[in-house]
């Protein structure tokens, strides 16, 4: 099968609002050694590719945002098995998820999981690799250890909650509104907390007996951390997702040094490739099963044309969303219209 030399992307054309979103005509890119070309048949929206616009162009990075799609291997370079032709995926891609066609590293791919359709596939890399980056990698997460998420209904947030819950371990929440708090424990939570309530802090120390959680993915951009100090268990582990804007860290420290916490945080993007191979093997022998049980499912808010990009982005940064955006290119897109929280977990009612 011949394949096309151009195709169509988004590409962020300047610094700015959603508008800077350019519908362009680039080439199709040529996989190098290790590196598969994906047709995409969806790709995930990330709070990441917004941050990238505001940025602008940057001679780092590909001008085409997104990081995870779905899709059929189409071609690949040296080094990949060829009878991976035709195989479908989802991928963590370094950018350039916005279009027809884009790259991976083939250790990077995961087979589309039984029972999952491209859309929901698509939802998937971004946030299934940071939580295990995160829960298991860096904070070492123990059987029982009890969790705290803010953002429970991010993208990030209802994949956490269902893959942690899945595994066992009590699974707590803060969110911007209490409609968010409720989709955060019908995902699996054991409770859900305002983090405009005053006294959420409490909350947590009553849900749990006094005792705090032993470890929380905070993507507050270091707005909770005083409180979030406050609410570890001894020998606790605080993650943070987002720098926030150049947010610094401010944390008692006599707390930190008697309850024996740790304080870090990661970002996914500039992690070593091998080190995202590794992940990809651990989700695929630990995560997938759950996919296929029907145990965890994606939750997609919406799903928009690759051509409405600046639209998904402007849903995104309404804060509006629950769970992910998902860009379809070509005619594949079907109607505009919002799938709702499709893919939802069996016997959970979220309406
Ligand atoms: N470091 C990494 O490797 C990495 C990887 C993936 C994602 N991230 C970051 O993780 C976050 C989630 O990503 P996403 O794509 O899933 O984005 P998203 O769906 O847009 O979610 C952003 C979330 O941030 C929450 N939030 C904002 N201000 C908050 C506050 N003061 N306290 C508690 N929560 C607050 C929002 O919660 P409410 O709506 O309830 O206010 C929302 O759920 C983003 O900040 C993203 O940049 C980082």
């Amino acid at each position: 099968v011949s394949l096309p030399q151009r195709q169509s992307a988004i590409v962020i054309a300047r610094a700015g609002g959603p508008e800077v979103l350019e519908w362009r005509d680039v080439a199709v890119p040529v996989p190098r050694a290790g590196e598969v070309l994906i047709e995409v048949q969806a790709a995930g929206v990330n709070r990441h590719d917004c941050n990238q616009r505001r940025r602008g162009p940057s001679a780092a990075h590909s001008d085409i945002p997104g990081l995870e799609v779905a899709g059929t291997i189409v071609d690949m370079g040296h080094g990949v098995d060829r009878a991976r032709l035709g195989e479908a995926v989802c991928a963590l891609v370094d950018g350039g998820g916005y279009a027809h066609y884009v790259l991976a590293c083939a250790d990077q791919t995961l087979p589309l999981p039984a029972g999952l359709g491209a859309t929901a596939a698509a939802a998937l890399p971004e946030a299934a690799f940071t939580v295990w980056h995160n829960f298991f990698e860096l904070a070492r997460l123990a059987p029982g250890e009890a969790v705290l998420l803010h953002g429970g209904t991010s993208g990030v947030g209802t994949l956490a909650i269902q893959v942690l819950s899945a595994l066992g371990h009590a699974v707590y929440a803060t969110c911007g509104t209490s409609a968010k708090c409720e989709v955060a424990r019908a995902l699996g939570a054991r409770d859900a907390f305002s983090y405009r309530d005053p006294d959420w802090v409490g909350r947590v120390h009553a849900a749990t007996q006094g005792r705090g959680v032993d470890v929380i993915l905070d993507m507050s951009g270091a707005q909770h951390s005083a409180h979030d100090v406050q609410v570890l268990a001894q020998g606790g582990r605080l993650l943070h997702l987002s720098p926030g804007n150049g947010a610094e860290l401010r944390v008692p420290l006599r707390a930190v040094l008697a309850k024996g916490l740790s304080i870090g945080g990661s970002l996914l993007r500039p992690l070593a490739a091998q080190r995202k191979a590794l992940i990809a093997r651990e989700l695929r022998r630990t995560l997938w099963p759950l996919l296929e049980a029907g145990r965890v499912r994606p939750v997609v808010h919406q799903c928009l044309p690759l051509a409405q990009a600046a639209e998904a982005h402007r849903v995104m940064e309404s804060g509006q969303l629950m769970g992910k955006l998902v860009l379809v290119p070509g005619a594949q897109a079907g109607a505009d219209r919002p799938m709702g929280l499709e893919a939802q977990p069996p016997q959970r009612n979220l309406a």
